[in-house]
């Protein structure tokens, strides 16, 4: 088991590199097993829900080589079997991908049921409604899901509710259907839109992306022999981004889209956060004399506030001035680290989709469970600002998605040290 031993109280100041999006690349990586030839995907970034991916690809016959840190050129032509069985396949929810993708190769797919982090039921009913009106017959029985259709051709489906997962799985099994495809409602993520540029890329035609109806034309082949870099992870810059105001300090996240990040740059800047907006920097501090104010949060697919902050945003209303609140719209049970942080000193009472969260929190150390990625990520934000020493076990759910999280934390001025106990 690792943790992660934090001694906090001290501003966080300086510059930190953002690597690519977690996913983003999941969904680009799991779109390569769909292509007729090699491809070369950069920008990704070193965390753990990758390299299980990648290794996933291995187990199933694909030619993985990691040219260098971040760069990995992929053929997907040499995967030798539609069954991806393996138990690595239960440890990432990104792992569902491949349903599509093999799918659209090979006209037929057996998966075992995807992982992922446990913030209530995690379905897959919008993934099976496209797959089905695409002519796919699909069935789960034994934990293992079954999709096969003669002949992938073109359709429409709506989806009934917002869904990254199921836009991005329908894409990928409709990009060599036979004829047109129409997603409608689908989601406008920045990771949506990075999936079709690089199908597209490949030789596909998708159109749409980014907006709620995505067109897909299929192709009989899709050459790639290309190479695609990813976007920059929004959920890794708007943690760095909200550590500046939370710990009094002054954070400049470099290598970023500021559009992708608008969601949490207005709320900063309702709350009295000076956030400042370059190129491909956004520089986030507290002016001399200001105080931060809190503010009410819900979260929505994108461009609304994302639910993958909602964690980091809450730990940022314990300290606000005033009364905050943060509603959560897309998971039922996303607030299992507020009992963490009332250890901490926080003051917050949850109903439902509800947080109401009592400013002016003194927070203090304590130790601590990372039960899910941004929730554990939360924690060590929490620590980062409480005074005295916080303890955060099973940190490698953090280290899932947050590329050298130790690194860039020290480099910013944290007291942070990751330890490996029995
Ligand atoms: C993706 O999960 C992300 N994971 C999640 O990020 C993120 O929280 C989520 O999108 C929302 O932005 C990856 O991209 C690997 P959804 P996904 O399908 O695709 C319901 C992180 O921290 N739904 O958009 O699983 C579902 O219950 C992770 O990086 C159905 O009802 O999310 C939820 O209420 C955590 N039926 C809503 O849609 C379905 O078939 C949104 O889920 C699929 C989803």
């Amino acid at each position: 088991m690792r943790s992660y031993i934090i001694k906090g109280g001290n501003p966080l100041t300086g510059h930190v590199k953002i690597g690519g999006s977690k996913n983003a690349s999941l969904a680009v990586l799991s779109a390569a097993m769909a292509l007729d030839g090699p491809c070369i995907i950069d920008n990704l970034p070193d965390i753990t829900d990758l390299s299980v991916l990648l290794q996933i690809f291995s187990d199933i016959g694909a030619t993985v080589e990691y040219l260098e840190p971040g760069k990995v050129r992929l053929d997907a032509t040499t995967i030798n079997t539609h069954e991806v069985l393996h138990d690595r396949v239960t440890q990432i929810r990104g792992s569902y991908y491949l349903m599509g993708a093999l799918l659209g190769r090979f006209g037929k797919v057996a998966l075992r049921m995807p992982g992922g982090c446990d913030f209530g039921v995690r379905p897959i009913d919008l993934h099976l409604k496209g797959f089905e009106a695409l002519g796919a017959k699909t069935e789960m029985s034994y934990g293992i899901v079954s999709c096969e259709a003669e002949e992938l051709t073109g359709g429409g489906v709506f989806l009934d509710t917002v869904s990254v997962g199921a836009t991005v799985n329908i894409m990928l099994a409709a990009v060599k259907a036979k004829g047109k495809t129409v997603i409608d409602n689908a989601a406008r993520e920045p990771h949506i839109v990075d999936v079709a540029n690089f199908l597209n890329a490949m030789g596909a035609d998708i159109r749409g992306a980014g907006t709620d109806v995505i067109r897909i034309n299929g192709r009989p082949t899709l050459p790639a022999n290309k190479e695609y870099t990813v976007i920059p992870d929004q959920i890794e810059a708007g943690t760095y981004m909200i550590l500046a105001p939370l710990t009094g300090g002054d954070i400049t996240v470099e290598g970023v889209i500021p559009k992708h990040m608008e969601p949490l740059s207005a709320k900063l800047v309702e709350m009295g956060v000076e956030v400042e907006e370059g190129d491909d920097t956004i520089r986030c501090y507290m002016k001399e004399g200001s105080s931060l104010q809190a503010a009410s949060f819900k979260t929505m697919p994108y461009p609304g506030f994302p639910t993958d902050l909602q964690p980091q945003a809450t730990v940022l209303l314990c300290v606000a001035e005033g009364t905050g609140r943060m509603i959560e719209n897309v998971w039922e049970n996303r607030f299992q680290y507020v009992d963490a942080l009332r250890l901490m000193g926080a003051n917050i009472i949850t109903s439902g989709r509800l947080a109401v969260v009592q400013g002016n929190s003194h927070l203090t150390g304590s130790q601590v469970t990372a039960r899910d990625l941004r929730a554990g990520a939360a924690l060590v934000m929490a620590g980062l600002a409480a005074r005295g020493t916080t303890k955060v076990l099973d940190i490698e759910r953090v280290e899932r998605g947050y590329e050298y999280f130790v690194e860039k934390l020290t480099r910013l001025g944290a007291r942070i040290e990751r330890f490996e106990s029995e």
